[in-house]
């Protein structure tokens, strides 16, 4: 079964055609990182418009770069929550008039359960039951994946997602948008005990919930007081930020993992895309003996190549939206009392 599937949520414009829910035949991002950069995050008034300009020449390239057309397409997915909701109407209205003229299948797609399938997009993706760390710019999450329709979320954060404390903290010290991956990169020559930032809601703490505004609070602090470091200085603040929040994502999932008694821990979204965190969850698996998977770093961060294998699923078990299907912008995961 060929899938095409459409992602607009937030600020990739993307487009692929994945067969059978595991191979990937086209992948196409635009992302609109230079349009928001100067602002040092969305603005999603511009992200609509310019999700409404690549929208079309996106799905062409996807489906060119398949070696295919829309008649030998066998469904469509669509990423329709959550989201910003002018965003996620220009994929979801584009992937409407698709189903509509070819008569094919169209399928909505909650915007995690495409990060919790890009992992099936690997070669070898983890059995199920296991639990998810998804830590995207919008979510933090730890969840039990039971099935492809039986997620459960166990613990999520309380105010900033993990990818937001990376992308705060990159503004305040002046390093662009997106941050997480300057702040990565800045990271790799630098000392994470250079500075001691806080670690919420760890010590003596057993709940599976996160926060991390804090973090960004302390940052600005030490900004105010010390300035703004260059050079080697920058390198061990942004090395020293990052360690704080690897460290409570990480003693988290290890403590759930524990708890919930699996041995399979997948990490997506885009900040699983982050070296340290893949480095140390996967020392952490070593230590308390549960294999960690994470897709590629090009499916963390958002595709559609995701949203069509999410979608194969739900259409194999015969599942349609029809044309009222509506973009909802908060959808929350259901959580275990
Ligand atoms: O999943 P995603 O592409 O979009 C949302 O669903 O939000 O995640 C984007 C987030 C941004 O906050 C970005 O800074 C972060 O992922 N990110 C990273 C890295 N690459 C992207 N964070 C840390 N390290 C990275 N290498
Ligand atoms: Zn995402």
């Amino acid at each position: 079964m060929r899938v095409l599937g459409l992602e607009s949520s937030c600020d990739e414009t993307a487009a692929a055609v994945v067969e059978d829910g595991v191979r990937a035949l086209s992948d196409v991002v635009a992302s609109q990182h230079e349009i928001h950069a100067r602002y040092g995050g969305v603005v999603p008034e511009l992200a609509s418009r310019a999700h409404i300009l690549n929208v079309v020449p996106v799905v062409q390239a996807a489906l060119d770069r398949a070696g295919t057309t829309l008649d030998a397409i066998d469904g469509i997915a669509v990423t329709n929550a959550p989201g910003l909701v002018g965003a996620l109407l220009v994929g979801l209205q584009t992937a409407k008039a698709i189903a509509w003229v070819t008569g094919k299948p169209l399928v909505g797609v909650h915007h995690l359960e495409g990060h919790l399938t890009a992992i099936y997009l690997e070669p070898d993706p983890p059995p199920l039951p296991h639990l998810a760390l998804i830590v995207s710019g919008g979510h933090t999450s730890l969840v039990r994946v039971n099935d492809h329709a039986d997620v459960v979320e166990l613990g999520a954060t309380r105010d900033d997602a993990a990818g937001e404390a990376f992308d705060k903290g990159a503004k305040l010290l002046g390093l662009g948008y997106p941050g997480g991956v300057v702040i990565d990169r800045l990271a790799k020559t630098g000392d994470p005990a250079a500075v001691a930032f806080p670690k919420a809601m760890t010590a003596g703490s057993t709940h599976a919930d996160f926060s991390f505004s804090g973090l960004k609070t302390a940052l600005l602090h030490h900004v105010r007081a010390h300035g703004v470091p260059e050079g080697q200085a920058l390198s061990d603040l942004c090395a020293s930020y990052q360690a704080a929040i690897v460290e409570v994502l990480v003693r988290k999932t290890r403590r759930l993992a524990r708890r919930e008694r699996v041995a399979h821990v997948q990490v997506c979204g885009g900040v699983a895309a982050n070296s340290a965190l893949r480095a140390a969850l996967t020392a952490a698996g070593v230590e308390d003996e549960f294999r960690v998977y994470a897709p590629t770093p090009a499916r963390c961060t958002d595709n559609a190549a995701m949203i069509a294998a999410a979608g194969y699923h739900r259409l194999a078990r015969g599942e349609r939206s029809d044309l009222a299907l509506d973009a909802v912008p908060s959808a929350p995961l259901p959580r275990r009392a």
